[in-house]
């Protein structure tokens, strides 16, 4: 018989509910019985999909505390909340699934770690892109020798032109004092991904970047500041119509679709609710006239303790979101390109081999089959048949990684040490 275990989770929106609920309950190893949330929509939502008792369901996260409700907890709400719940389940004795990023704050994040020595438990971060089939073979091309000594990473984040307009200038990840910086919010994973693959800690990171076109100056003189009154509703790239009616009509018009389920909460989605919900909301807002202040490029070089150099490159202004990561060894490189779906292993002075996601993937939803794969490896660690690559120590280098990064980045790009 499978162990089961039992699953808390606070924060149930995007995240907590439809992914790691989602695929929790896929894998059989685990029951979802209680769940706290500020808003009711989403418990009733909770309760309807899991048959929850009623009695562990929690609007206020000081009640949910009380006790310990379960074996594991997964923390899925905002940025700022993750440090605060995440000191209390600790000292509950809970094992956490921890949403990225920890937090936007260094002492916060030193805070945890001092937590964590004190009480134990294990402590996951959800860093997903680890977890992907396609990111591990990478890292079991390199860890076979096949491209000798690892010199360089090159990455470059796309994110996404609508992805941008719906997240980082009208969405959750706006506005740095909200939630997080977009070195933060955005590349963590990529952070995660460099530091994890060059094996070392950064000795020093420098960044350029800026919020260049999201502004108001570049707002045309006739636009509306709301999409749904504006006469470019139906042409302007990022309008709130073309966004998010026309790329759900593109996909078949599925009852549910990210970032459609954000906007709109009503289920099964149609054109009107979509419509009638952004038309109320903050994902109606013209780009221009939104209170955003994250970037929307950012370049980064790092260079480790080891000798390895990287840089990442994050840019809004692309046309698909995916990342293309570049290994370059002293003997071979290897190109993985989530745009083409594939891993190309190039010999030097042999002949490439290239890796279909499809022959790598189990699933290619949730970056990329990670969330899923996350999960399986939460298990395995539960049951205690691995260890888990992303524990909280590593995952903190990651972060101070980004702080120094965006420290870099206010300081007109001048190499800051994330240890000093
Ligand atoms: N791992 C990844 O790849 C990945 C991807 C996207 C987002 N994230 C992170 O996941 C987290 C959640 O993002 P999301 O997209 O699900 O956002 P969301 O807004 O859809 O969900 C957050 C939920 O938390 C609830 N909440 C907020 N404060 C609460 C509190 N004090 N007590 C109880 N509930 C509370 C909100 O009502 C909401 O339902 C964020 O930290 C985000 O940065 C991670």
């Amino acid at each position: 018989m499978k162990k089961v275990f039992s699953v808390a989770i606070i924060g149930c929106g995007s995240r907590g509910l439809d992914v790691y609920a989602f695929n929790m309950v896929e894998t059989k190893g685990f029951e979802i019985v209680s769940v706290c949330d500020k808003r009711e929509t989403r418990i009733e939502r909770a309760k309807e999909l899991y048959s929850i008792n009623p009695d562990n369901c929690f609007l206020d996260e000081n009640e949910f505390f009380k006790e310990k409700r379960a074996d594991v907890l997964v923390i899925a709400t905002q940025d700022r909340d993750h440090v605060r719940q995440c000191i209390k389940a600790l000292e509950k004795g809970y094992d956490v699934l921890l949403e990225k990023p920890i937090s936007p704050s260094k002492d916060e994040c030193l805070a945890l770690l001092a937590a964590h020595k004190k009480y134990g438990g294990k402590v996951i971060v959800c860093h997903v892109l680890r977890y992907a089939p396609a990111y591990k073979k990478a890292a079991e091309l390199i860890d076979s020798g096949a491209i000798g000594k690892l010199i360089d990473i090159n990455a470059l984040e796309q994110v996404g032109y609508w992805h941008i307009a719906h997240s980082f200038v009208r969405g959750n990840w706006r506005n740095s004092e909200e939630t997080s910086p977009m070195i933060l919010a955005k590349c963590c994973h990529d952070m995660d991904l460099l530091q994890y693959f060059a094996k070392s800690k950064a000795k020093s990171v420098s960044s350029i970047g800026d919020l260049s076109y999201f502004k108001k100056e570049n707002q045309p003189k006739d636009a509306a500041d709301k999409c749904d009154e504006c006469k470019y509703d139906k042409t302007c790239p990022y309008s709130a119509y073309r966004t998010y009616v026309e790329r759900w009509k593109e996909a078949g018009m599925p009852d549910t679709m990210w970032p459609q389920n954000v906007v709109c909460l009503e289920h099964p989605l149609t054109e009107e609710k979509i419509i009638n919900a952004y038309k109320h909301n903050k994902y109606g807002r013209c780009v221009f006239a939104c209170d955003n202040n994250v970037v929307d490029h950012q370049t980064t070089n790092i260079l480790f303790e080891n000798g390895v150099t990287a840089n990442l490159t994050m840019l809004g202004f692309t046309q698909t979101n995916s990342r293309i990561y570049r290994f370059h060894g002293s003997i071979g490189e290897i190109v993985l390109d989530e745009e083409r779906k594939e891993l190309v292993y190039k010999p030097f002075g042999g002949q490439s081999e290239i890796f279909p996601f499809s022959k790598i993937l189990k699933t290619e939803v949730g970056h990329g089959g990670g969330d899923l794969a996350l999960i399986e490896a939460l298990y395995d660690s539960l049951t205690n048949q691995s260890g888990l690559s992303t524990v909280l120590e590593s995952s903190i280098e990651s972060h101070l990684m980004a702080f120094a990064a965006e420290a870099s980045r206010l300081k007109d790009g001048k190499a800051i040490n994330p240890h000093e």
